[in-house]
């Protein structure tokens, strides 16, 4: 452990962000361990596997993200905000998906939910067999240690300055205890998967901002979660280096299975993922699915999520296309339900038109 002692004298010689010591402290905290061997078969749940990701999110594979009805409330002195209201969202293991939606639509606060590092406030969210809602701080701990890797956007809050790309993609393993040959095995492995064999030894200064994000993806991927979290990570990076990291995740996902959630502003990721996600005002609101057709043609389609209390948010160019307001009138068909505004032309047999 001697090597966990030197990261904790050198990180409290340097400046970090209060989260980065809140999350190193939590990553070092030994409440954590419990002397059991659950954390090591904890690490190997996500194993380098010859099967490739499947290509749509439609395959049936087990259910690995729940979360149902999920309120997420902030409350400033007197005031509340409410980030997440009512939000269900199913994500099977190994997908690969986006997250959409303007700015303040509650994207960072489902990530930071589903990272372990903040708590909903009301509904049910589970990841794998953690029930997020009621994690004992020691759940908290390995959780966040081996279920979950998190990239942000800004790339200084991935890496620490002082220490090279091996080092950074080291220490998560130093926390949790690797021997040392290992995590530097590991480490040198996971900076070639990422395309930085020749960059191994530079710290963060002397590296890129799309190489940093790299460098980032393999730090959360040391101790081998199950869930990989990126919030915006090409969001400070040139189009060539955003193409780099979305390819590098993609192997990832498709030689660790590793399940992964990109919250972008990109506009062609729809092309990169399986799925994308639309979210609007703190709930999903529509969905992208790439589905394969025969071997090659591959084609898009874009639905409407229906909520279990049969909510449907129409998207806001069809509102504005034919100015629908406060009221619209349905109608249901054999295979479809149309949909009127109030005072459309009905025809003669008092239905409206389509
Ligand atoms: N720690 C916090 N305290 C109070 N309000 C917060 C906090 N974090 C987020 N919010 C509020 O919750 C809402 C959702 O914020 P969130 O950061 O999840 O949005 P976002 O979709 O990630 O936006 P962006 O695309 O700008 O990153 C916003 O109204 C935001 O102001
Ligand atoms: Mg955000």
């Amino acid at each position: 452990m001697r090597g966990i002692t030197n990261c904790e004298l050198r990180i409290a010689d340097c400046e970090l962000s209060e989260d980065a010591v809140a999350d190193l402290q939590f990553r070092a905290d030994p409440a954590g361990l419990d002397g059991s061997k659950q954390g090591e078969s904890d690490m190997n749940q996500a194993q380098p596997t010859s099967q490739p990701a499947a290509e749509s999110a439609d395959v049936a594979r087990p259910v690995f993200i729940e979360c149902d009805n999920l309120v997420k409330i902030y409350k400033v002195a007197d005031l509340e905000v409410v980030a997440l209201q009512g939000l269900d969202l199913v994500v099977r293991e190994g997908e690969m998906m986006a997250l959409v939606g303007p700015s303040g639509s509650g994207k960072s606060t489902l990530m930071n939910i589903l990272g372990g590092l903040d708590f909903p406030t009301a509904g049910r969210v589970r990841v794998g067999d953690y029930n997020l809602l009621e994690l004992t701080r020691r759940d908290q701990v390995r959780y966040r240690r081996f279920m979950v890797g998190f990239v942000w956007q800004q790339t200084a809050r991935n890496l620490l300055p002082y220490l090279t790309a091996l080092e950074n993609v080291e220490l998560p393993m130093a926390l949790a205890g690797f021997p040392a040959r290992e995590r530097r095995a590991r480490a040198a492995d996971l900076l070639e998967r990422v395309g930085l064999a020749d960059r191994m030894r530079h710290r963060p200064d002397r590296l890129s901002g799309g190489e940093q994000q790299r460098v980032a993806i393999a730090v959360a991927m040391a101790n081998r979660p199950r869930l990989l979290l990126a919030d915006e990570p090409t969001g400070e990076v040139d189009n060539q280096s955003a193409e780099q990291i979305f390819h590098t995740l993609r192997a990832l996902n498709a030689d660790f299975n590793v399940t992964i959630i990109i919250v972008t502003h990109d506009m062609t990721v729809s092309t990169r993922v399986d799925r994308v996600v639309g979210m609007r005002d703190g709930r999903t609101s529509t969905e992208i699915l790439r589905r394969r057709e025969g071997d090659i043609a591959i084609h898009e389609e874009e639905y409407a999520i229906l909520d279990r209390a049969g909510r449907l948010q129409l998207p806001e160019a069809y509102i504005e296309a034919l100015d629908l307001e406060d009221r619209v009138r349905l109608h249901l068909y054999e295979d479809h339900i149309g949909v009127w505004p109030e005072h459309a032309h009905r025809n003669g047999d008092g239905e409206g038109q389509e």
